[in-house]
């Protein structure tokens, strides 16, 4: 009651809310008065924690700028479902748009920021983050790890949410054994378009398709997942070793290109490459062993020699520790930093993808370490591919990218000044234009995790499909088609929008 009253009255004494805003706030808070809840889901721009709220979990300082052209009109934070249906409900029916945050580590902003002119909210979905674990059945509900013992194959970053992650692909140290966090769905619960819940039996086999991958922002909110937990080893085995160019770099880089995605499925290599103090490459080789020392060198003996791996440069550890080592912790501290989401890098960064096919040149490694001596701030991620990836058909899935990938890369750069972003974002796709000849082709195929709006874009809240069908098909190949069918069936309207979203037939 308290919270309807406040709205109430905020809504008699202030007069700039649009009619829009006014009939959406009436819609929220008569539904909120069904539901008898009292407690504060709806931030308007005037209350004192919306731009806290807004900037809570924001990745990348791209977007942090609160002159951007556009900022949500409210913040909805629900603590429970009925909230997300009373938003879809309401925005809907006063044609406001609506943006959904789970981690906020969309790399292009979309899950907060809106387009010029195109009212919008944000539900931010951190209230649920309940994680039931029921270990007999080896699954857990996850609504936005209990067990030493079994493992979830999600990313490795602790910040990243479940909403965008499980619904783009996402991949982690064990992607080679299990596959992906979407590989691994069993269930999942959505609000759709009319504001129901619906769960894998009612949502129908084709939406329970799209959602595993094809992005959860086309479809709907989806606010839990029942996942397949996996049984991990008590002890695990985690190395990295380095090496600059001068000390031989590029031909283990060689090597790893031609091996990385063939190794035992226990066994997960990948090469970052990036710029040292002494203004040389440096290539580091870090690896996630399931399984002993013991076991491990005489794998790396027979598979890798060349590395020169020793015991010396292993650690063994537990899975939680691993977790806690891929995300950038030291694997002494408390787990519960895993829980802290405060945001780590505070900068600003751009990022694209490629998958390859064939091995890269020496010479093209070569021109590819000569453009990364030209920025100093940039690095790339080489994740190797194979081992489960290539069992998994690339329909089973709208993630498409399996077997015949060597290797998927990460660009990165990242930088602190705000009048820099030109040069770097420009250095950064000059690099891309250079790595094409090396990169998948027809079409040079791109991770939805890694949104990159330099593929093309929807504009004006509708979809051009000489664009959408652009980076629809470097997302999810020959799976966009069967996206667009089910996106029209399920939300013929086009409510669920933003400037990736999979576009409606007939298409504009
Ligand atoms: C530091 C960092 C590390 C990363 N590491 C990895 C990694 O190891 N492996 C990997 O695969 N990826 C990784 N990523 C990429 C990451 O998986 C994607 O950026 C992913 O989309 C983030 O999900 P989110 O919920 O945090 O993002 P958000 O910005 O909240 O959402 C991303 C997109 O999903 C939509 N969305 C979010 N929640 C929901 C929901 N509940 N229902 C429907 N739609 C929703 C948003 O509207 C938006 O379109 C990383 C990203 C960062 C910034
Ligand atoms: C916010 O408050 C200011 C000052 O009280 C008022 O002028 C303005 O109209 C309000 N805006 C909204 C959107 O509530
Ligand atoms: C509504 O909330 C009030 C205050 O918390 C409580 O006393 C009352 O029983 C609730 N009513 C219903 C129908 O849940
Ligand atoms: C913020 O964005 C606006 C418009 O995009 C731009 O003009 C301005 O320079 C940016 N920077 C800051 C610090 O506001
Ligand atoms: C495991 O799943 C079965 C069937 O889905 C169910 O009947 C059983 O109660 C579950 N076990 C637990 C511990 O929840
Ligand atoms: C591996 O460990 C040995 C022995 O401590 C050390 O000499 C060597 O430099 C390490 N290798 C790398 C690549 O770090
Ligand atoms: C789509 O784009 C056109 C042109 O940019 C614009 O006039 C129109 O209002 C947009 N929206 C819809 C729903 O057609």
């Amino acid at each position: 009651m308290l919270l309807i009253f406040i709205l109430f009255i905020s809504l008699d004494s202030v007069t700039s809310y649009s009619g829009q805003e006014k009939g959406f706030l009436q819609c929220f808070s008569s539904h909120l008065e069904q539901s008898n809840q009292t407690s504060q889901v709806l931030i308007t721009r005037n209350s004192s924690d919306y731009s806290s709220v807004w900037k809570s979990s924001i990745r990348n300082a791209r977007f942090l700028n609160t002159s951007t052209p556009n900022l949500p009109r409210f913040i909805i934070t629900p603590f429970h479902v009925s909230h997300i249906q009373s938003a879809v409900i309401c925005s809907r029916e006063y044609g406001l748009q609506i943006r959904v945050r789970s981690g906020g580590h969309d790399y292009e902003g979309l899950s907060y920021v809106g387009e010029a002119d195109v009212p919008f909210l944000v539900i931010d979905l951190f209230n649920l983050r309940s994680i039931s674990v029921d270990i007999e059945n080896e699954s857990a509900w996850v609504e936005s790890e209990k067990s030493k013992l079994y493992g979830f194959p999600a990313g490795s970053c602790s910040t990243v949410g479940v909403g965008g992650h499980i619904s783009g692909g996402g991949f982690g140290t064990i992607f080679r054994k299990y596959g992906l966090a979407a590989d691994n769905v069993i269930d999942a619960k959505i609000v759709d378009v009319n504001g129901k819940i619906l769960c894998r039996k009612t949502m129908g086999k084709d939406l329970f398709w799209a959602i595993r991958g094809g992005g959860g922002a086309s479809f709907g909110v989806i606010f839990s997942w029942r996942l397949r937990l996996v049984p991990v080893p008590s002890t695990l085995t985690l190395f990295r070793v380095r090496y600059t160019l001068e000390q031989g770099a590029s031909r283990l880089l060689q090597k790893w290109q031609t091996i990385g995605n063939e190794l035992n499925e226990d066994l997960f290599i990948h090469a970052v490459l990036e710029v040292t103090d002494a203004k040389t490459v440096r290539v580091s080789f870090v690896s996630l062993y399931l399984g002993g020392t013991k076991n491990l060198i005489p794998l790396m003996q027979e598979s890798f020699p060349e590395l020169g791996l020793m015991s010396e440069n292993c650690t063994e550890m537990d899975w939680i520790q691993s977790v806690l080592y891929f995300a950038g912790f030291s694997t002494h501290d408390s787990l519960e930093v895993l829980l802290d989401r405060t945001t780590q890098f505070k900068g600003f960064f751009k990022a694209k993808s490629d998958y390859v096919e064939e091995p890269i040149s020496e010479t093209g490694l070569d021109g590819l370490y000569k453009r990364l001596l030209e920025e100093k701030t940039s690095y790339l991620i080489l994740t190797p591919y194979g081992g489960k990836m290539s069992e998994i058909s690339d329909t089973e899935i709208p993630f498409p990218h399996r077997i015949g990938n060597l290797y998927k890369i990460q660009y990165m750069v990242t930088w602190n000044i705000e009048d820099e972003s030109a040069k770097h974002t420009g250095w950064i796709r000059r690099l891309y234009e250079y790595m094409k000849p090396y990169a998948s082709k027809a079409p040079r195929a791109a991770y939805l995790g890694y949104r990159d709006l330099d593929l093309g874009r929807n504009k004006n809240g509708n979809t051009s499909y000489a664009q959408a069908n652009i980076w629809g098909l470097k997302y999810f190949k020959k799976n966009f088609r069967r996206l667009v069918q089910v996106k029209t069936a399920v939300d013929p309207g086009n409510f669920f929008w933003n400037e990736q979203s999979v576009p409606v037939f007939p298409l504009k």
